[in-house]
């Protein structure tokens, strides 16, 4: 294993958590009784648990000991004048409001920022972004390039904003029916796949010729900082810190949510430059999450965010997190395993459609995929395709997402090189007698979001 293409940890593991495999006999009961939803299924139950990389993260000592340093006064904590800090230091926007997650910020974005009726273009929907912008009267407008799409095409910067598609929405339907363009760095449904700063340029010198704002969902934004890095000519001897702080120089603001890149367990924000939609936030903060100095979260979980940021930028962390994501993938690749390529910066994401060709999209393969991956070894992913993708709020038809995958995230600082290994291992040993995955149908199919708890039997 060469250490420049995989970097070993760099860190040391100062506390550990056991887990277990259950066996073959009871893990099919388990998936049975989780109604082949791996959402369903108890923690304890899994060997290795690549279902999500938000929230999952291991926090260092740092992290540890500013939890001890919890200011937990109602109102005006100190941990949260330390995040703001650190935020502004960061993203260099001009106003915080605090969330208790991503979609508290995604909450009240939506309803300060669009009127009914007004698109939102986005690179790619994401589940919780999508709904807040539908609920509040929104018609989200994908605008991610084509290729994006494809899972087979190996490209760099394949969440890149196609401009043409942009450019045709403004004219066809007037830029004062645009609420804002929302650009996700990086885009977790084409597979984490990054933004360049050409492209993201580009998009503010069109939105900005047409009085048009920009919202970035930043959840991931330091992978996407890295790839940058890697892949962009002129960013190689960038700081991440500063490569981050030039991506969002070309936007209004941005939803975060703190449990992916903060590098923590629970948190989020919302940030803007508009003084005029930061007082309608601040107003509506206290309604769904409290008041404007915590937004649903402890002091302590606040100042465990403002280091977990800081130590996101470092420079070793976020190249052995993408490397280790990456080796996971070569690994597969290797093997003949059809994988969304390139692989992105947290997960990789299998290609149903061409692992369980035998199945039509109707009877749910990557759905079906990913309960059998847990039976064959415990290792738990999630479904990313026509489940998660839900049903057209008008018509009632189910949204058929071309990307059809199983997501395998891995979550920050948590497991090893050989944990991957055994994912792979898995994989491979699943991909063998691909043949006998058989499709499943709704038992019980949720209105809102319904892949979190819906419930599936055998067709
Ligand atoms: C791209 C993206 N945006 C928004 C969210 C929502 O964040 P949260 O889960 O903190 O509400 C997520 C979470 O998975 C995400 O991946």
């Amino acid at each position: 294993m060469n250490i420049h293409d995989y970097p070993a940890e760099p860190f040391r593991i100062k506390m550990i958590e056991p887990v277990k495999m259950i066996s073959r006999t009871q893990r099919e009961q388990v998936i049975k009784e989780a109604g082949y939803n791996t959402f369903l299924i108890n923690s304890e139950d899994v060997y290795i648990d690549l279902l999500t990389d938000s929230g999952t993260n291991a926090m260092s000592d740092r992290q540890w000991a500013g939890m001890m340093l919890g200011d937990e006064a109602y109102a005006g904590s100190r941990n949260f004048q330390h995040l703001e800090e650190t935020v502004k230091e960061f993203f260099g926007f001009k106003h915080i409001v605090p969330t208790h997650q991503g979609r508290g910020a995604e909450n009240l974005l939506s309803q300060i920022a669009i009127c009914p009726g007004q698109y939102v273009p986005g690179n790619m929907y994401f589940t919780t972004t999508r709904y807040h912008q539908e609920r509040n009267g929104g018609i989200f407008t994908d605008i991610i390039r084509d290729e994006a799409h494809d899972a087979h095409l190996d490209i760099p910067f394949k969440g890149n904003v196609d401009l043409a598609k942009l450019q045709q929405l403004i004219q066809e339907k007037g830029a004062e029916n645009i609420a804002y363009v929302c650009v996700a760095v990086t885009v977790n449904l084409a597979g984490g796949q990054p933004v360049s700063m050409g492209n993201l340029r580009a998009v503010r010198e069109l939105t900005a010729r047409h009085g048009i704002k920009i919202f970035f969902d930043a959840t991931r934004c330091v992978e996407n900082a890295y790839f940058i890095k890697e892949q962009e000519e002129g960013y190689a001897d960038k700081p991440i810190r500063e490569i981050v702080r030039e991506m969002f120089s070309y936007g209004d603001g941005c939803t975060m949510s703190g449990k992916k890149d903060c590098l923590v367990n629970i948190g989020g924000f919302l940030c803007m430059n508009d003084d005029d939609l930061f007082t309608a936030a601040k107003e509506l903060v206290v309604v769904y999450e409290g008041m404007p100095s915590y937004g649903g979260m402890a002091g302590r979980d606040m100042e465990a965010m403002a280091i977990g940021l800081r130590e996101a930028m470092q420079f070793e962390y976020i190249e052995h997190r993408v490397k280790q994501v990456r080796y996971l993938g070569d690994a597969l690749k290797k093997a003949g395993i059809p994988i969304i390529e390139p692989t992105g910066g947290h997960a990789v994401f299998l290609d149903a459609r061409r692992f369980c060709p035998h199945l039509p999209q109707d009877v749910f393969p990557a759905q079906s995929l990913v309960a059998d991956l847990y039976v064959e070894w415990g290792v738990r992913g999630m479904e990313r395709g026509i489940v998660s993708a839900g049903r057209d709020k008008n018509t009632g038809e189910n949204h058929r997402p071309k990307l059809e995958t199983v997501r395998l995230t891995i979550p920050r600082r948590v497991y090893t090189y050989r944990h991957m290994d055994v994912v792979a291992e898995a994989v491979i040993k699943l991909y063998e007698h691909r043949e006998q995955i058989k499709g499943l149908r709704f038992v019980y199919e949720p209105k809102q979001l319904r892949f979190f708890t819906a419930r599936f039997e055998h067709v």
